[in-house]
């Protein structure tokens, strides 16, 4: 794994992410850490480095990419911003909240990046290391979490390597995320603020600062994939099966515990082969697609039982993420 480099969170050497920035405008791809979870980077405005983003991570190419940047004035280029979009940007940036824009023509993005769609995805990450090496390379960077597609997201640069190892040419490391689920995902295109992905900013903080529930696309809404590609996909997956179990029923009856994993708030009180249990939602979520990582490559561990927290906080991404591990 000599392709990864470590760095200071705090202080990243200018040399190396001079390095990492020359990469990314070579049309190289560049895998991060962010706040919420690693990312695979590429330039955003070159269409053949955003392809080797698909490549490298077995994605379909019609789920769009969310693009990252430093500066609100090259988010301003990028996308059509109300006056909504920049009050939250005011408010939220830098930091885990995705906001879904119409993209403005004459701006440089290729549709590989959008998959076609009028609309873009924009960020700025808080990840010291992420600003550095975004304002470097000097263009929006086009980043996916870190992962084969369908896998838990990378939370650890050793993570990413597992995954992709070859077909990145630079990891940097700065050891583990803070949050450990990916963004919060809006739509501001329409009158209405859709919640797309709920992720590490929570939902009650960001209704409190708006006034005004969120609306959540039903997958009855004819449109709701179309808004959403990423919703349609398996994701956050080990590669052993996972049971959700909700502590208000009995657990013995669920699966043999001598042969499983137990992830989770409260102690099982059954004997499982593994077990991690959190003591706060915000370290279950940190440790969630790390926990499902580790668990697979046990020899004794042929499924895993993952408890269903709170809707609540970052509650209702980590039900997210349980749900769609769980395939259901
Ligand atoms: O925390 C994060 O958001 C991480 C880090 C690396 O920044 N990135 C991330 O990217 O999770 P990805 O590609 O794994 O997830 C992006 C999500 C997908 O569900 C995708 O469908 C959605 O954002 N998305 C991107 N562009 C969109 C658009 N124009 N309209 C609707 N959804 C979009
Ligand atoms: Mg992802």
């Amino acid at each position: 794994m000599s392709n990864i480099v470590k760095i200071d969170k705090w202080n990243p050497d200018p040399d190396i992410i001079a390095r990492a920035a020359s990469i990314l405008r070579d049309g190289r791809l560049v895998a991060f850490p962010t706040e919420t979870v690693y990312g695979l980077g590429a330039d955003g405005e070159n269409a053949r480095a955003v392809k080797k983003i698909f490549l490298s991570k077995g994605r379909p190419q019609d789920n769009p990419l969310i693009l990252h940047v430093h500066d609100r004035r090259v988010a301003e280029r990028l996308a059509k911003c109300s006056q909504r979009a920049f009050d939250l940007m005011d408010e939220f940036w830098p930091g885990p909240l995705t906001l879904v824009l119409p993209l403005l023509e004459d701006s440089r993005v290729p549709k590989e990046v959008t998959a076609g769609l009028s609309t873009v995805a924009l960020r700025m990450p808080s990840h010291p290391a992420a600003l550095a090496l975004i304002e470097a390379a000097g263009r929006p960077l086009a980043a996916p979490s870190a992962n084969k597609s369908g896998r838990p997201s990378p939370t650890d640069a050793r993570s990413v390597a597992l995954d992709l190892c070859d077909s990145v040419d630079m990891i940097l490391d700065a050891g583990s995320v803070d949050i450990g689920l990916e963004s919060t995902v809006i739509d501001l295109t329409g009158d209405d603020v859709l919640l797309l992905r709920p992720g590490g900013l929570s939902s009650e903080t960001l209704c409190e600062f708006l006034g005004f529930p969120l609306r959540t696309p039903l997958l009855s809404d004819a449109d709701a994939s179309k808004r959403s590609p990423g919703t349609r996909y398996r994701h956050y997956a080990p590669n052993i099966g996972v049971v959700i179990w909700d502590k208000k029923n009995p657990l013995a009856s669920l699966v043999a515990p001598a042969v499983s994993g137990f992830i989770g708030l409260s102690e099982p009180g059954v004997p499982f082969a593994h077990s991690i249990v959190f003591d706060s939602p915000e370290s279950y979520a940190r440790g969630l697609f790390a926990s499902f990582r580790s668990m697979e490559s046990e020899k004794d561990c042929g499924c895993i039982v993952v408890e269903w927290p709170e809707a609540e906080g970052i509650g209702l991404a980590l039900r997210d993420r349980i749900k769609r591990a769980a395939n259901k």
